[in-house]
Formats: C-alpha cells, structure tokens, sequence
C-alpha cells in the first residue's frame, strides 16, 4: 500500500513562514514514491492550497465541529474545511482529546461530519504512559477504535502513543508492530495505520518499513520542509 506522510503544524506558523514552507514542499513533492499532506492551522489552509496547488501535496485541517453550521462561536464546520482547500483532516488527537475533552463518540460524530463533506478523515488513537506500563496499551487503543469508528470507516487511523509525541521518545519497534498488527486486526484491510510520535528523519526509514505501518503522523518534524521531505523520502518504494 503507497505510504502517506502528514504533517500536523499543530498551533504554529503565521502566513510568511507557512507560504515559505509550502513552496518549499511544492518544489521538493514531486517524483516522492508516497502521498503528502500537510494540516495547517486552519486560518492557513486557504492560502497554503492556494500555493499547493496542482502538486502532489494535499492539505488537511487539524479537527472539525460534527454540525456543518450553526450557532457554535470559533468552531471551524467540515464544510467550511473543504471550501478553504482541504481534502483531509485529522480527528481525535490526542491533544484534541485532552485540550478540549473530547471523547469517542464525539470523534465519531465528527468522523461522519466529515466524510459528509468530502473530507477524509485521519482518527487518532493511543495510551498514556501509564496505561502502556499497566499493560493496557492495546485494550486502550482498541477501546477507543470501537468508539471513534463509524461501521463502513472510510479513512485513515493513525496510532500516536501520547508519552511519544514531542517527547523524542518513540516505542520499540517490536511494540508499533504489535500495536499496528492490533490495529489491523480491528479495521481490517484496505485502511492505512499511520505512526505518530517523535518521527525524525533518523528514525523515519526503519519505523516506516515495519509490517502495517502505511505511513507516518509529523508533528515537530513537519515545520521544517527539508525535515519533512526527508521522512518522506525514506518511505520503502
Ligand atoms: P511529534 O507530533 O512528531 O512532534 O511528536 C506528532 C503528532 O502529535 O501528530
């Protein structure tokens, strides 16, 4: 299955340095053996399509409300997303999750939001370091699958363990494959699992050739294009 890398700007950038990265990504995605995304603050999605435009990187929103309009004062609605340029967007991250308290089922209704619009949806999964050392770290994530999930998913999940993210710290390579075996177990076939979680581009090429990782989720990484496109490069053909 082609790899796809996503980069999560997360809350950075303001308009020079995101269209500075943009065409940097613009001029360094051609001829990649995997698909690109990056998501944008969404104030920055309209501009950063503009500039990706017609290159083979897509752009995406980092979240969406579950209504398409409404009474709901600095929500940003899926369709609102698509209209600024947006083909993807990621739901339930983990930051997501605790910033906002957002649970399963309110993932799920934002999962069916989006997909209504045309968006495809990237649902974040993943434990806590306590629950990885209790043991629970596949109850937790399978847990939240069956929650987050719509029956008919027609997206891409990316398994994030929260103790990895900005952290430098990623899990053994034994424990993604275990976990995305877990994962695939659940989905079953035809859905990409991405990695997310302090990928670099010194770690990117052995975490990206293990069995069911079909891409990575880049948060830090992703700021830098010469960063980015160096995770991407080091997707197995
Ligand atoms: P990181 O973030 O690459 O900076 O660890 C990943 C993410 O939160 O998606």
């Amino acid at each position: 299955m082609r790899r796809m890398i996503a980069g999560n700007w997360k809350m950075n950038m303001l308009t020079a340095g995101a269209a500075q990265l943009a065409g940097s990504l613009r001029r360094g995605a051609d001829g990649l053996g995997c698909d690109l995304l990056v998501c944008p603050p969404a104030t920055l999605i309209a501009a950063v399509s503009h500039i990706l435009a017609g290159s083979p990187c897509q752009v995406g929103g980092q979240d969406c409300h579950a209504e398409p309009s409404g009474a709901h004062t600095g929500d940003i609605a899926a369709p609102m997303l698509r209209d600024a340029g947006a083909t993807y967007v990621i739901l339930g991250h983990s930051e997501r999750r605790a910033d906002h308290g957002e649970t399963d089922a309110t993932v799920q209704a934002k999962v069916h939001a989006a997909t209504k619009a045309g968006l495809i949806p990237i649902v974040c999964v993943g434990e806590t370091l306590a629950e990885r050392e209790a043991g629970a770290a596949q109850s937790v994530v399978t847990d939240q699958l069956a929650g987050s999930l719509p029956t008919g998913f027609a997206g891409l999940v990316a398994y994030e363990p929260i103790w990895a993210i900005g952290t430098g710290r990623i899990p053994t390579h034994a424990d993604i494959t275990a976990m995305h075996a877990a994962i695939r177990q659940r989905v079953g076939p035809g859905i990409r699992i991405l990695y997310g979680g302090s990928v670099k581009p010194d770690n990117a090429a052995a975490v990206l050739a293990l069995p069911e990782v079909g891409g990575a989720l880049v948060g830090g990484a992703s700021l830098d294009a010469a960063s980015f496109l160096a995770i991407a490069a080091a997707c197995p053909a």
